[in-house]
């Protein structure tokens, strides 16, 4: 039977996707499922990981029987994935001995500020490309070790595996047999030198983590093994964190190309070639992917919360029914009458690096109503989306000619205006919006032959819609200028 399709698994912060692609990258089929969030404390994030495998498995299951899809037809499947979350799990009974630690947790911030009292910021620096912060994986396995009972016994004598969510993907899908991660994975995790391949000893040493709990790192593309959980045996043929999937997604695959990704977070990437450039304003160096015997790199702008705002706005604040309502709302306001809100609610990425900010709403009249609320949430997407274009240009010393967009907010034409607006720079929105999950598709295509080389993948990006600045620079100034005071009154927040 001919092989016509990649499966892609797209497991992110807040929902388990699997959707089905045919050659030419067109999404024929998906399927979504949201899973818990908990919120122990205050600035902390945990997810259960046998949840999160069990609504990737269903939904993958789902894909497959209800498209009636033989098992022969799929070339591949591609694992793209929320980066940094932390899974440890018993090697013996691939029981997680606690649950995962999310990207956006704070808790590690103590022994971030611990790190970096012992001077070690210039050398973590120069090995990962990564600042010191409680976002990376490394402090997040240190502290499991530390405070579950038992574990730091089981990891000495080996007993102990950690992945972050690809690693996990492919081990429960080889039955165990599989414990490895990619390139792309493994540079999110404060303990992989991205310039050696390696995992580094004294990162490893200065946390106390045993290297055999450590998967192997491999480049992006690549059969790593096969499944057999969804009827016949299908090949996993790629994993990238999502962000570097979605750049893949996106065809920037030229130097000097930049995508940014509304989803949970903001994520602004760089392809910066087989350079690792390092910032001098707040960005990460990061490894873009690894493919073809080669390893490609990416500056990073990483903003927290993003589409997440707009879900607090939902589920916490109640003032909107749905996530798509947030945009006729916002539109019944000319402007937010001077309301801003800052949404540091676990703390600030790029370029404020402060794990102690949370958010805030200021500038607040008897005239505020919700509509001003709403449209001041989605505007401070827009806002922090600028601080790290304005990062990335003093840092490439160029001046971004468009921004391509991906993620689900870009379907928010009252966000991706007013994005051109305070910017004033294109905003390319594309076709296919499932860029993340084409990047993964993509990936593995390659590593199965689906697909010859990038030049062929190139081939299929096609804009649909570009945004053009209509407010006049200055009051566009003036009201970034706004922002900025914002934000200041975050600094710090948590600390006591
Ligand atoms: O680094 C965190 C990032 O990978 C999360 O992505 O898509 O869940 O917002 P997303």
């Amino acid at each position: 039977m001919k092989e016509k399709y990649i499966l892609s698994l797209d497991q992110g912060t807040t929902t388990s996707r699997a959707i089905l692609f045919d050659h030419s990258g067109t999404a024929l089929y998906q399927e979504n499922r949201a899973f818990a969030q908990h919120y122990p404390e205050p600035g902390w994030v945990e997810h259960d990981p046998l949840e999160i495998w069990s609504t990737q498995l269903e939904v993958t299951r789902e894909v497959i029987t209800k498209t009636g899809i033989d098992t022969a037809e799929i070339a591949a499947i591609g694992i793209t994935n929320q980066r940094e979350t932390t899974v440890v799990w018993e090697r013996s009974t691939g029981k997680p001995i606690a649950n995962a630690i999310v990207w956006q947790c704070r808790r590690t911030a103590g022994i971030c500020d611990q790190l970096k009292n012992k001077g070690l910021e210039a050398m973590v620096r120069e090995k990962t490309g990564l600042l010191i912060d409680a976002y990376f994986s490394g402090t997040k396995i240190a502290w499991i070790l530390e405070h579950v009972p038992g574990a730091r016994a089981k990891a000495d004598a080996g007993e102990l595996l950690f992945g972050t969510i690809d690693s996990w993907l492919i081990w429960n899908l080889t039955d165990g047999r599989v414990h490895v991660t990619d390139y792309s994975n493994a540079a999110r995790t404060m303990l992989f030198n991205i310039h050696t391949l390696k995992w580094d000893d004294d990162l490893l040493a200065e946390l106390s983590i045993p290297i055999s709990m450590l998967p192997d790192v491999r480049p992006s593309s690549e059969v790593y093994g096969t499944t057999t959980l969804l009827g016949g045996e299908i090949p996993i043929g790629a994993s990238a964190g999502d962000q570097q999937a979605a750049l893949f997604g996106q065809c920037c695959f030229q130097e000097g190309m930049v995508k940014n990704t509304y989803g949970t977070g903001c994520f602004l990437l760089m392809n910066t070639g087989e350079r690792p450039v390092s910032s001098e304003h707040g960005l990460l160096t990061t490894i873009a992917w690894g493919l073809h015997g080669r390893v490609e790199y990416a500056l990073e702008g990483s903003i927290f919360i993003a589409g997440a705002v707009v879900q607090w706005l939902r589920d916490e604040l109640g003032l909107i029914q749905s996530a798509s309502e947030s945009e006729a709302v916002a539109k019944t306001v000319e402007n937010t009458n001077g309301v801003y809100v800052v949404p540091a609610f676990t703390g600030l990425g790029t370029p404020y690096w402060d794990s102690y900010a949370r958010g805030t709403i200021v500038g607040l009249t008897r005239g505020s109503n919700r509509a001003h609320i709403v449209r001041a949430a989605l505007e401070a997407i827009a806002y922090q989306t600028k601080d790290v274009v304005a990062s990335m240009e003093h840092d490439a010393g160029i001046k971004l000619a468009e921004l391509r967009v991906d993620g689900g907010a870009v379907m928010n034409d009252f966000l991706m205006q007013f994005q051109a607006d305070i910017l004033g720079r294109k905003v390319v929105r594309p076709q296919i919006k499932e860029t993340t999950a084409l990047g993964a598709a993509y990936l593995a295509g390659l590593a199965v032959g689906f697909y010859e080389n990038v030049d062929e993948i190139k081939r299929s990006w096609k804009g649909d819609q570009t945004f053009t600045r209509v407010m006049s620079e200055e009051a566009s100034q003036s009201i970034y200028q706004g922002w900025k005071k914002a934000v200041g009154t975050t600094k710090g927040w948590a600390l006591d």
